[in-house]
């Protein structure tokens, strides 16, 4: 498999990460209930990441959902395997996601958020293929517009390799 090609480097993410923490941490800066949720697997490094540089309150939650039917595109189904823990009524809610492709996982996620009666429900993603979208869904925080390309690294897989790239990069689904 040939090495992948750099997109967005570590230190372009980095500055953005930090850039972004800073606009939620103002942005939230009346808050005391400010919870991230991270939707598993692939935010789990960004996540971690925008969670240490926030200089409000947080809390920690994580989702998991099935959105890839077949391995390489999403069918626009999703399945929720795992609910959050916490109770999450009343509470400031901002969905950390490490791509937004067609958008149904994004809307689906709102959708089951919005039903344990949180204060607000907000976005924040990675990176977006605003190309591929096929649903209409708000990105709050977003870190990249990127083309329609396969990407990994920085959470990101194909067949569960390459999410612990520091950068991320483009493959060929064939290499
Ligand atoms: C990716 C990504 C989003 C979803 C976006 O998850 O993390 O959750 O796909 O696609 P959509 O906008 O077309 O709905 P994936 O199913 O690859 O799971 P993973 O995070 O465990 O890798």
């Amino acid at each position: 498999m040939t090495l992948p090609v750099v997109l967005i480097s570590e230190e372009e993410i980095q500055t953005r990460v930090l850039e972004l923490a800073e606009q939620i941490s103002a942005d939230y800066s009346d808050s005391d209930d400010l919870v991230l949720v991270g939707v598993l697997k692939g935010s789990f490094i960004f996540l971690a990441d925008i969670a240490r540089r926030l200089t409000i309150p947080r809390t920690i939650e994580f989702i998991a959902v099935s959105s890839y039917g077949n391995g390489s595109r999403s069918t626009g189904a999703v399945r929720l395997l795992m609910d959050v823990r916490g109770n999450i009524e009343g509470k400031h809610v901002l969905i950390v996601e490490d791509i937004v492709d067609t958008g149904h996982t994004l809307k689906y996620l709102i959708g089951i958020l919005e039903s344990h009666r949180p204060t607000s429900v907000k976005t924040c993603a990675l990176v977006r293929k605003a190309e591929r979208a096929e649903v209409e869904v708000n990105v709050d925080y977003l870190g990249f517009d990127i083309g329609d390309e396969w990407v990994v690294g920085y959470g990101l897989d194909y067949a569960e390799r390459n999410r612990t790239l520091p950068y991320i990069g483009v493959i060929s689904p064939d290499d």
